[in-house]
């Protein structure tokens, strides 16, 4: 199992996180940290509260306990604004892109430069700067949404979601419907950002995508931690932290050893 590195000062740290819908408690006690540079996969079977952890950090729920650090200060993220104000981004499943509007108005939806004068030749210098940096495979900013493929339509989400200078991005299986060389395109951008110091939070179900790109792996299970990996940890630790396997095993153990007493007295 990994330790945090402890060279730097995380970004992001929760204690004790928990969040209740009702009578569901989705998440309990959860810790949580992320530095700078650092990408932290996200990892769970269904159910196991990730889309719950990524909802409360990006403002959408109010957690029902626990802390949540900022740059080393308590935060109460009451609103998607407000996290996205502090710095944390989210990358949602859907994307939210608008097919019929091509990379540059998506890139620059509701974050117009200057909205009464819409200044369409900085936004595209822009665009194209900020593509280039990530070495983005798109083939014009003037291309509709909807004549690109997944992994670039991945990317113009990533790639927005960048210009609100955030320090922490969170993607929620940004390759679950990408195909092998589109998923080594997103992976390939993960890493850049990654480079240009940001906190990158993972949220995937494919392990071999998380291998190669994690530099830890945080295992949630039945909304509770359940041990810190790195790619260097064996395949059947991880699995077995992720379906609760170890558990099962020590329990049967156990319940065979209390058989053998019995039969013995
Ligand atoms: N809005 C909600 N209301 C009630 N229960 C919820 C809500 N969202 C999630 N849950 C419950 O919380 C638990 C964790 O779910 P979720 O965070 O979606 O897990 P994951 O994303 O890892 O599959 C599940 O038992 C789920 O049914
Ligand atoms: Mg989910």
């Amino acid at each position: 199992m990994a330790e945090s590195p402890s060279s730097s000062q995380p970004i992001l740290k929760l204690r004790g996180v928990s969040k209740q819908f009702g009578a569901v408690q989705a998440l309990t006690d959860i810790e949580l940290d992320v530095h700078p540079g650092e990408v932290v996969a996200l990892v769970g079977d269904n159910g196991a509260g990730k889309s719950t952890l990524v909802k409360v950090l990006a403002g959408v729920h109010q957690p029902t306990g626990g802390t949540i650090e900022f740059m080393g200060k308590p935060v109460t993220m009451d609103s998607p604004g407000r996290a996205i104000e502090l710095g944390i981004a989210t990358v949602f499943q859907d994307l939210a892109l608008c097919e019929n509007l091509d990379v540059v108005a998506n890139l620059f939806l509701g974050q117009e430069l200057s909205p009464w004068a819409l200044d369409e030749v900085q936004m595209e210098v822009q665009a194209w700067t900020l593509l280039r940096e990530l070495s983005a495979r798109i083939p014009s900013v003037r291309e509709p949404i909807a004549s690109l493929s997944g992994g670039q339509r991945q990317t113009v989400a990533i790639a927005r979601s960048l210009l609100t200078d955030p320090r922490i991005i969170m993607l929620d299986e940004p390759t679950a419907a990408l195909g092998v060389a589109q998923t080594a395109e997103v992976l390939n951008l993960i890493e850049r950002v990654r480079d240009r110091g940001l906190g990158v939070i993972l949220i995937s179900h494919n392990m071999e995508d998380v291998r190669a790109v994690a530099d830890r792996i945080v295992v949630l299970r039945l909304g509770r931690n359940n041990g810190v990996f790195t790619a260097e940890d064996s395949n059947s630790d991880l699995i077995s932290a992720i379906t609760g396997a170890t558990e099962n095993a020590v329990s049967r153990r156990q319940a065979r050893k209390l058989e053998e007493v019995g039969e013995a007295t």
